[in-house]
């Protein structure tokens, strides 16, 4: 059934309102594209009504997901529409002449979206497990296809990142923690202060640790397979549980990005908004983006962070819930949306009706 889109417009005719659309469980599950949503992106795009994918996905980047999102839905994409979990960290430019250890995901996809931001020196658990002094603990992985660059002396690692979703939880966790338990980040060291156990916390300080970042704190994600698979943020419990029984208890100072921080959704707003700024070359302040609807499968990341959003600059988010990912119809979902539709489609449809 064809459906008249009049979509709200400013007095120079943009549309005042925009779509963020969640990816996972969403638009596609795995590989497989979910009902309808090629169709809703080419209205979206037909009607010139602005749209993000904003989601807790990563490990590769911009650039390769979007060109995998092309085709599986046959959308024209750009990088400049897509927010990923890690997309943020492009930012610290502080750390990029740093030495920064990159976990988790494909460990040379990871290393190379890292490189792209702008850090020099990027070492992954794939590399460290190859070196001389580490090659004891565990059996070396295949040969990284990129022979990195990384020197047989002792590394310090300046900041930890987890770019995506772990595929060797011991491996990866092993080695944040000996950089979180060694001497300013020196691995193959302990900080004297973490061997006087007298010292309060088992000795864990704050001083000698470095920066550790999470991409996504995602519990569950839908795949292909029909039960919700563990994301990042299962990693993340299981390395909290590691670290308490190692030190007893010590406080972990870590930063999480991803939804559904307040951060995120500013990043993802900014990106937006500049995507409809190319999109109808001079948007002016008589050209408000009023409403943003957030399209989302998951309570705990979509539904939560367009809830608790408040935007810098001056819109209003609304929370679409839809039956196609994590969340199951006949549970009660942790974070009430504002509406439930079936799937993306259906959600386009209310959406521009309510846009009206
Ligand atoms: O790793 C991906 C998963 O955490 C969820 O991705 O697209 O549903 O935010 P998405
Ligand atoms: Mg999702």
């Amino acid at each position: 059934r064809q459906y008249q889109t009049t979509p709200a417009v400013t007095n120079s005719g943009i549309p005042d309102y925009a779509f963020a659309f969640d990816i996972d469980g969403v638009l596609v599950r795995t590989s497989a594209p979910l009902p309808g949503a090629s169709q809703a992106l080419k209205h979206l795009q037909s009607e010139r009504i602005p749209f993000i994918l904003l989601t807790n996905g990563g490990g590769k980047s911009e650039e390769e997901r979007v060109s995998d999102l092309q085709n599986k839905l046959d959308v024209e994409l750009d990088t400049s529409m897509i927010v990923q979990s890690h997309t943020p960290f492009a930012d610290l430019t502080d750390l990029h002449d740093k030495t920064v250890l990159v976990a988790g995901g494909d460990y040379d996809k990871c290393q190379l979206v890292a490189q792209k931001y702008g850090f020099k020196n990027v070492v992954t658990p794939g590399d460290i497990v190859f070196l001389d002094y580490y090659k004891s603990f565990a059996k070396p992985l295949p040969k990284p296809i990129i022979p990195h660059s990384t020197s047989e002396e002792a590394l310090k690692i300046d900041a930890m990142f987890v770019y995506n979703d772990p595929r060797d939880w011991g491996l990866d966790a092993h080695i944040i923690l000996d950089a979180l338990l060694s001497e300013s980040g020196y691995l193959g060291t302990v900080s004297k202060k973490n061997n006087n156990i007298s010292l309060p916390n088992k000795g864990y300080l704050q001083d000698s640790q470095p920066p550790f970042y999470y991409s996504n704190p995602d519990m569950w994600w839908a795949t292909s397979y029909h039960l919700s698979r563990l994301g990042q943020g299962g990693f993340t419990a299981a390395f909290d549980g590691l670290w308490s029984s190692v030190t007893g208890g010590a406080h972990l100072p870590k930063t999480i990005i991803g939804k559904p921080h307040q951060e995120t959704y500013e990043f993802a707003e900014r990106r937006l908004r500049a995507h409809r700024k190319q999109l109808f070359g001079q948007v002016g302040l008589n050209d408000p983006l009023r409403r943003v609807y957030m399209i989302g499968d998951n309570p705990e990341s979509d539904i939560r962070g367009a809830n608790n959003y408040r935007s810098p600059y001056g819109s209003q988010w609304t929370s679409v819930l839809i039956k196609t990912g994590v969340w199951k119809e006949g549970t009660e979902p942790a974070h009430k949306p504002h509406v439930v539709r079936e799937n993306v489609l259906d959600a386009v449809r209310w959406a521009v009706e309510d846009a009206r």
